[in-house]
């Protein structure tokens, strides 16, 4: 099984060592991944032939976060509520669960200062390559370490808030049809450490834990301090005592 690059339409070598993890993930779980390079960074070949490539426009999404957040205040935003964004307060924020950014950079772009982390190898490369290719002045409000939620809640920064998003499933969450998620359960899978974690960070006393789940899945552990539900998200948040 291998791991194939392309760039300008040709196929590149993978033995560099930045490529190391992915030829070891390939191989580990005998899986094919390709990996094209586009407009500067690097981009995964859907599963789906007929799909576009996925990677992370870090100066985009700020963008257009930035833009929305012109015109509607960022105090009507769950997660924001969910973090403790009040007044001109902008917390400190550990996201122990990167993914594809999406929550980190919405943070980032509420003027929250934002660590951040990722265990898988295939997710970690398309951050690592997508923050070489980006210039928003935002990131320097940003920190991003290729290690696991454990390791940064072990040695990290002690943050205002910790906040956890985990593939954890459960008997009510639905089948989800959006394509990132789809790739995400193919390649992440569930996260079975999940319980785990959330009592670690629970266990960390930061100000606020904060859990996304989906809007009807039961509790991670135990029932939280407060709830902030959405259509189809809710954010149970944890205060410490
Ligand atoms: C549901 S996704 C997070 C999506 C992210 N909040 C976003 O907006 O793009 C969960 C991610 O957390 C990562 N993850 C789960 N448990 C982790 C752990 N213990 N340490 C580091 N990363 C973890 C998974 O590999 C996966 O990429």
């Amino acid at each position: 099984m291998a791991l194939k690059l392309i760039k300008d339409g040709n196929q590149i070598s993978s033995q560099e060592p930045e490529f190391s993890e992915l030829n070891k993930f390939c191989e580990e779980n005998v899986i094919d991944l390709t990996f094209e390079w586009i407009a500067g960074q690097f981009w995964l070949h859907s599963d789906l032939p007929k799909e576009k490539p996925i990677g992370i426009e870090i100066d985009r999404e700020l963008s257009r976060h930035e833009d929305y957040l012109k015109k509607s205040s960022v105090h009507k935003e769950l997660l924001a509520k969910s973090i403790g964004v009040k007044g001109a307060h902008r917390p400190q924020v550990l996201d122990l669960t990167a993914g594809m950014l999406g929550d980190s950079l919405l943070m980032l772009a509420f003027g929250c200062e934002v660590w951040a982390t990722e265990r898988h190898p295939v997710i970690r490369f398309l951050i690592q390559s997508a923050l070489k290719n980006a210039q928003h002045p935002k990131l320097q409000n940003f920190h991003f370490e290729a290690t696991s939620a454990q390791q940064i809640l072990e040695h990290g920064p002690k943050t205002e808030v910790i906040y956890f998003d985990p593939m954890f499933e459960d008997a009510n969450d639905k089948a989800s049809p959006r394509k990132e998620m789809r790739i995400f359960r193919n390649l992440v899978g569930s996260d079975q450490d999940a319980i785990a974690v959330f009592e670690t960070a629970l266990n960390r006393k930061a100000k606020r834990l904060v859990v996304k789940r989906p809007r009807h899945s039961a509790n991670l552990s135990q029932a939280p301090s407060v709830q902030y539900i959405g259509k189809s998200t809710r954010y149970d948040v944890y205060f410490s005592v």
